[in-house]
């Protein structure tokens, strides 16, 4: 539920917060150990890529006022969460503190005594675990070795999850991106979530990256990104396959693909008509990368954590000026400039092509 105080702030227009964000996604590092990377993992194949480092002390110390009054907390870090040396730290705090928290991980680094301690802290914390498979083959080619590895690991955290939380549900999901090569395995992705004891599980699209020609030969597979993109009646024809099938009655099966439109529906208040509450609501920090984004469909930053406090940022120039457009019922020219692939600017573009053509 929104915060009273935020919520009446949303009701008043108010453009200047005295409330903090109440989502904060953060990265705590660039590191990853997959070496090579994933296939489809587009930032980290780069040919100049520089493994990145983490999140500095300095820097975790100047964010946690904001984490810690934040209703939820997500790592959107493009690396392995678990590689982070604080991230224990990171995890007790925020949970004691009942903020919730998420990251998704690829579930190498999911051992016996870090399962231990993420259940016992699992009352606030929800993790994605990424798979994109359903057999040691299809695994290895966009993600080389560790199929066997992540399935032990799965195992054993749905048995510990029963031995420590009995009649709670494991406090995860599992992943997968459904492309051309790996289509067939969705249905036996499925029944492998349920033989593990997965109730939920989440199929994802590769992101629209405009990537070209991007293409990579590891793991003795080529694969070129343009060609794994599957049309979104593809999409539609496995969830119609999956709630025919009358199979997986009782699993949780989210399909991500209808996000764009649905991101900025949840953040929507009841009876508020401003298209946008992103920016009541939401801030991305990547001290790692330099960046601060206002949603999840900007990928330009606002400003950068090396020059800029969240303070600054929070009710600086852009983001006031955001919520003054956005409270008249305008789409941002900031958003119209830099907004990507989000739907109401998509949208907004539409009359003005048509004005041009007349
Ligand atoms: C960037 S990863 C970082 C976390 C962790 N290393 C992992 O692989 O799960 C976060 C999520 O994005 C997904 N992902 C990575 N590249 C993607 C792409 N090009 N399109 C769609 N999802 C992607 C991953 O499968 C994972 O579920
Ligand atoms: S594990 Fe995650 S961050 Fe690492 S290469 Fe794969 S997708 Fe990228
Ligand atoms: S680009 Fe602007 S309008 Fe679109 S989701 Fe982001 S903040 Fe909202």
């Amino acid at each position: 539920m929104t915060p009273p105080r935020l919520r009446r702030e949303i009701e008043e227009r108010r453009t200047y917060l005295e409330s903090p964000p109440d989502t904060v996604n953060i990265e705590f590092t660039g590191k990853c150990h997959m070496h090579p990377p994933c296939t489809y993992c587009v930032g980290k194949n780069g040919k100049d890529y520089q493994e990145p480092g983490h999140i500095s002390d300095e820097q975790l110390e100047q964010y946690w006022p904001y984490m810690l009054q934040a209703q939820r907390v997500n790592d959107c870090t493009y690396g392995e969460f678990q590689l982070y040396p604080r991230h224990e730290e990171v995890v007790a705090r925020l949970t004691a503190n009942g903020v919730r928290f998420g990251f998704t991980t690829i579930g190498h680094l999911l051992n016996e005594r870090r399962a231990r301690f993420l259940l016992e802290n699992a009352e606030s914390l929800d993790f994605v675990v990424s798979i994109n498979a359903a057999t040691e083959e299809t695994y290895r080619k966009y993600q080389g070795s560790g199929f066997d590895l992540t399935v032990r690991n799965l195992r054993r955290l749905v048995e510990l999850n029963a031995e420590l939380r009995p009649g709670k549900r494991p406090p995860f999901a599992l992943s997968f991106i459904v492309m051309r090569g790996n289509r067939h395995e969705a249905i036996p992705f499925l029944r492998l979530a349920r033989g593990l004891g997965v109730e939920r599980v989440i199929f994802r699209h590769l992101f629209d990256m405009r990537v070209g020609d991007y293409a990579v030969r590891s793991f003795g597979h080529e694969f070129r990104y343009e060609s794994e993109r599957l049309d979104y009646k593809d999409y539609m024809a496995l969830r119609a396959e999956v709630e025919s099938s009358g199979e997986f009655g009782g699993m949780l099966i989210h399909f991500e693909w209808k996000a764009p439109e649905s991101f900025i529906q949840e953040q929507a208040e009841p009876g508020v008509d401003i298209p946008c509450l992103f920016p009541w609501k939401y801030l991305c920090i990547r001290p790692v990368h330099d960046s601060y984004t206002p949603c999840c469909f900007m990928k330009k930053p606002i400003a950068k954590p090396s020059e800029a406090s969240v303070a600054e940022v929070w009710n600086g120039e852009v983001m006031v000026g955001m919520r003054t457009e956005l409270a008249a019922g305008k789409i941002p020219h900031h958003c119209r400039t830099h907004g990507d692939a989000c739907p109401l600017v998509l949208e907004s573009h539409r009359p003005q092509m048509l004005v041009q053509i007349k």
